[in-house]
């Protein structure tokens, strides 16, 4: 980054308390809820692939498994640039000069793979009318939680998260940006059937990551040899992309993200939460779990 614009992305960012407003009543950072017009006339393109996801459910990895099909096992290409440039965030906004994700999207030529966070009655409806293949991705709320804890203490851009036991339950009362999980996973599960959609879950890619990359390579109507296919599992792995600065954010400077508090590639396992959650969390959790999901056929596994 030039370093301009570093010292004015610096001064900026020590003035930042993100703040929080709303769409339709789901939070959103208020910067995204001010540009909310141009977002929801966003144009997309038949050919752009969209990747969707509550926070902290393995967006990053589904976005480099995509691009990793869409380039043929082509790592070298994979490294053009890092996710969040290659892959426009439709909502975000950043302080100036920083281009906002729709900015960057309607700066590149399509087929593009775009990422978001909205909930499935947020997405702008250019992406139903022009046939986008949607891939969403779910994570166990428990885990989800947890990594959007540590990722609140490290991201300048999101609000310090509290201690624990004071997160444990603005994440259950849905007070966190881009709202309730259970809304989000629910919302997105009722189109699983739709022909754009793909609803895959973050515990069966680490139960089986080459049956769900193949899953991925058919819904995207690619038809990849076997040899290709282990590109793309070898260059997703956690390992490589923890160690792939295109792909774990460490080209995003500390003072936005500081990776010495909690690295981007933290854990990447199923069943962290019995390292965080009490025994009480555990049943207040599953209280309202069951009173949540009851009746949504949705289900999730929360080890494996
Ligand atoms: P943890 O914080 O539990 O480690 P997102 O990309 O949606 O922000 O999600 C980040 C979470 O996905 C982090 O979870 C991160 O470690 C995990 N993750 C990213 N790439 C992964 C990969 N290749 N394999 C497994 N987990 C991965």
């Amino acid at each position: 980054m030039d370093p301009q614009v570093i010292q004015k992305v610096v001064h900026e960012m020590a003035n930042f308390t993100p703040k929080m407003s709303d769409i339709e009543g789901v939070p959103l950072i208020k910067g995204t809820c001010d540009t909310w017009d141009d977002i929801w006339r966003f144009q997309a393109h038949p050919e752009d692939v969209l990747v969707a996801a509550y926070p902290k459910a393995g967006i990053t990895w589904m976005q480099e498994v995509v691009d990793m099909i869409c380039q043929e096992g082509d790592g070298e290409k994979c490294r053009r640039a890092p996710t969040y440039d290659k892959h426009p965030f439709l909502e975000a906004v950043a302080p100036k000069p920083i281009p906002s994700g729709l900015q960057l999207a309607e700066n590149m030529e399509p087929p593009r793979i775009l990422k978001t966070h909205l909930p499935v009655q947020l997405l702008p409806p250019s992406f139903w009318e022009q046939d986008c293949k949607v891939i969403y991705v779910a994570r166990n709320a428990k885990d989800s939680m947890v990594s959007y804890y540590h990722f609140q203490r490290m991201n300048k851009g999101l609000p310090e998260p509290g201690d624990w036991a004071d997160y444990f339950s603005t994440f259950l009362s849905g007070d966190v940006f881009w709202g309730s999980w259970f809304d989000h996973v629910i919302g997105w599960w009722e189109m699983k059937n739709h022909r754009q959609v793909l609803y895959i879950f973050y515990e069966d890619m680490m139960e089986n990551t080459r049956r769900e990359i193949e899953k991925v390579m058919r819904f995207l109507g690619k038809q990849l040899p076997e040899e290709i296919l282990e590109k793309v599992y070898k260059e997703t792995t956690f390992q490589a992309m923890r160690d792939n600065p295109m792909a774990n954010y460490s080209t995003i400077p500390s003072f936005v993200m500081d990776q010495s508090i909690s690295p981007f590639m933290r854990k990447g396992m199923v069943g962290d939460w019995r390292n965080h959650f009490t025994v009480a969390q555990d049943e207040v959790f599953e209280e309202e779990y069951g009173r949540r999901m009851e009746g949504t056929g949705l289900t999730f596994r929360t080890h494996l």
